[in-house]
């Protein structure tokens, strides 16, 4: 088992996937668990997986998270995640008081990132990807239009194990504490 600490420092988008190594289904399916079992408001798990490995479809899938020349890495990706919003309903009372707040993508995105994390604890390595056709996608599933295609997730092995440093704002600029 990993530190945590050392778990998150790890993660990091890959975009240099080994093609010739395919992910095996058990660490798919430990994935899947993690992502499944994340908090949600209300405990409405508004999330869905979609997990490809079968190359005819990835095929299909991936010219969907290339367009504009974007995400070129996807071709050497052996699985894909796509994950999807679907409706569900909060409880009334607590929809009403939070009729402002859209808590289902938030609901995913935690679902997502424990997906990533269980991906990293691992040895697999991901890439979360917001840039894809959703509208070609559904297209592609028989999705109907009320399902929103909200991430995909690519995840294989990486083909080198160096990782970059992290770019990220001054934390003091981010973080305050009230003490
Ligand atoms: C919602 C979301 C959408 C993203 N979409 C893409 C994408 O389409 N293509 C890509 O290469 N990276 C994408 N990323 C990865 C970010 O670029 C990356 O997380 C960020 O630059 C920080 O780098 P790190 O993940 O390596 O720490 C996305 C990340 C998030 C959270």
């Amino acid at each position: 088992m990993s530190d945590y600490f050392d778990l998150i420092a790890r993660r990091e988008s890959c975009r240099n996937f080994d093609p010739n190594r395919p992910v095996e289904h058990e660490k798919l399916q430990r994935c899947a668990e993690a992502a499944w079992i994340a908090p949600s408001a209300c405990n409405g798990q508004p999330w869905k997986y979609l997990i490809v490995t079968n190359a005819e479809l990835n095929e299909k899938l991936r010219p969907l998270m290339m367009e504009l020349g974007m995400n070129k890495f996807v071709k050497n990706c052996p699985a894909f995640a796509v994950v999807l919003e679907e409706n569900t309903v909060l409880k009334v009372s607590l929809s009403q008081k939070f009729k402002d707040q859209d808590f289902a993508p938030i609901d995913v995105a935690f679902s997502a990132s424990q997906f990533c994390y269980a991906a990293t604890e691992q040895g697999l390595s991901t890439c979360i990807i917001g840039w894809h056709n959703e509208q070609k996608i559904r297209e592609l599933f028989g999705l109907p239009k009320s399902t929103r295609v909200r991430l995909i997730l690519a995840v294989g092995y990486a083909a080198s194990d160096t990782l970059r440093k992290k770019q990220r704002k001054p934390i003091e600029d981010v973080i305050k504490f009230y003490e």
